[in-house]
């Protein structure tokens, strides 16, 4: 019993590699739409940006608002892909100590740019003025580089507020109210187009930027948009919302309890935000039709949505003595300690299909993407990748890597993994829009 519905879980999630080309397709199509301004569920949304030359150099201040943080960076940038971090604070979004939920339904934007503007100022000590870039990790529709409206609220941001307003100006007025009054125009970009700067700042054959991280996305160097100077212009896809896709039952449950149900239908199955969610589904579903072993039916994380982070995925992918440790002690908490193997077992096997599909699918967008691309190296292809389930899923970077590579044999593909992507890629657009402000 266990082994067929085991069997008829793994169905439900498998990819064939023979799908991947078709996958691929769907996606072009989709962004052929977009390309022509017709109904699509992807962007094509301007960053006014270009690639950097990987010679910028200065000291600067990056905000970056995430879906989990807020981070604000003093960085020097030192020239040829080098920088310093000289220093930085953090801080989540939503406190786990219960005392402040910014992505709680009435948040204001006030308070949302308020908190920000009193993290900037423990940061901006001495050095007034200064130049800043902005990172905001959400769908934006940008009329200049510092001017840009909130279209919607992703990763279960429940905030009713700021949607249509003009991000630039909400930042500024929470800087302002914390005495960071003086500060030139803020370039503000999407963490995608942040990762493709940093990555290309480093490795000039960087032609696209992928985040999977609390959420996903891609930007691109498009050849189809160009800046005012008439160089390629980065787009943002929102690809977490593309759409053309096989859903299962899992994925419905879950969509149907979202805030933003029928949309971010990649996203759902790829994203950190939703991987531990939809591992636990499938658990509760097994436990309910009890087939699966005891502590499934025991440990109550298994009835309350969003209980089981993705890092449970990647203690169960990873075969290092720290993550078994952690793995246990997260097993004794769902009530078991003992005799846990065939539980490992089966949780190591559900995690594994989710994951395999979750490669498949981005591999299937970034395939679509290089196609398409004249790159600027004719034989290399580099995507400049960051968020925590590239880096925390063990194989995750490679196996991408290798199932593009597969379809693409004529290039050489590779994911080239940036850290701080949001935060070093802000300093570079800062770095940018000093560079190509009109001198008097
Ligand atoms: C947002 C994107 C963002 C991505 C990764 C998605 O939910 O819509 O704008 O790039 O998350 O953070």
């Amino acid at each position: 019993m266990l082994e067929h519905t085991i069997t008829a879980i793994r169905e439900q999630f498998n990819i064939e590699n023979e799908s991947i080309p078709a996958i691929a397709d769907h996606f072009s199509d989709e962004l052929e739409q977009a390309l022509h301004g017709q109904d699509s569920s992807l962007h094509v949304l301007p960053s006014f940006l270009s690639a950097p030359s990987g010679m910028e150099k200065g000291r600067y201040i990056a905000i970056d608002l995430g879906g989990s943080n807020i981070r604000v960076m003093e960085v020097m940038l030192l020239g040829q892909g080098r920088y310093q971090v000289l220093g930085q604070v953090s801080k989540p979004l939503r406190d786990p100590g219960g005392s402040y939920d910014l992505t709680a339904a009435d948040t204001s934007g006030e308070e949302l740019f308020g908190f920000i503007g009193a993290l900037a100022a423990r940061i901006v000590r001495d050095a007034l003025p200064f130049r800043l870039g902005f990172t905001f990790s959400y769908p934006m529709k940008q009329e200049g580089l510092s001017k840009a409206r909130l279209l919607r609220w992703t990763k279960e941001i429940k905030i009713q507020h700021a949607i249509g307003k003009d991000i630039g100006e909400m930042l500024c007025s929470g800087l302002r109210r914390h005495g960071l009054g003086e500060v030139g125009p803020v370039p503000i970009l999407n963490d995608t187009v942040a990762t493709f700067l940093t990555g290309c700042y480093q490795e000039a054959a960087v032609c696209a930027g992928s985040i999977c991280g609390t959420g996903h996305n891609t930007c691109y160097l498009a050849p189809e948009r160009k800046t005012a100077a008439g160089r390629d212009m980065i787009v943002d896809l929102e690809a977490g919302n593309f759409s053309v896709l096989d859903s299962n039952q899992y994925d419905c449950m879950l969509d149907q309890n979202t805030e933003d149900t029928g949309r971010q239908r990649l996203e759902k199955m790829v994203a950190g935000k939703y991987l531990g969610e939809l591992f636990r589904l499938v658990m509760q579903d097994l436990a309910q039709k009890g087939v699966s072993p005891g502590a499934l039916k025991i440990g109550a994380a298994w009835h309350q949505p969003y209980s089981i982070g993705s890092e449970v995925l990647c203690w169960l992918q990873a075969p290092g003595k720290e993550e078994e440790k952690k793995l246990h002690s997260w097993m004794e908490k769902q009530g078991r300690s003992r005799d846990i193997e065939e539980e490992l077992a089966l949780l190591r096997d559900i995690s594994t299909v989710i994951l395999d599909r979750a490669m498949k699918l981005i591999a299937a967008t970034y395939i679509a993407l290089l196609q398409r691309m004249p790159s600027r190296d004719q034989y290399r292809r580099v995507i400049a990748v960051d968020g925590a389930v590239f880096h925390h899923i063990p194989g995750f970077i490679k196996g991408v890597e290798q199932i593009v590579s597969s379809f693409l044999p004529q290039y050489m593909v590779t994911l080239l993994p940036v850290q701080y992507g949001s935060s070093i890629g802000a300093a570079v657009a800062a770095a940018l829009a000093e560079k190509a402000e009109p001198t008097s």
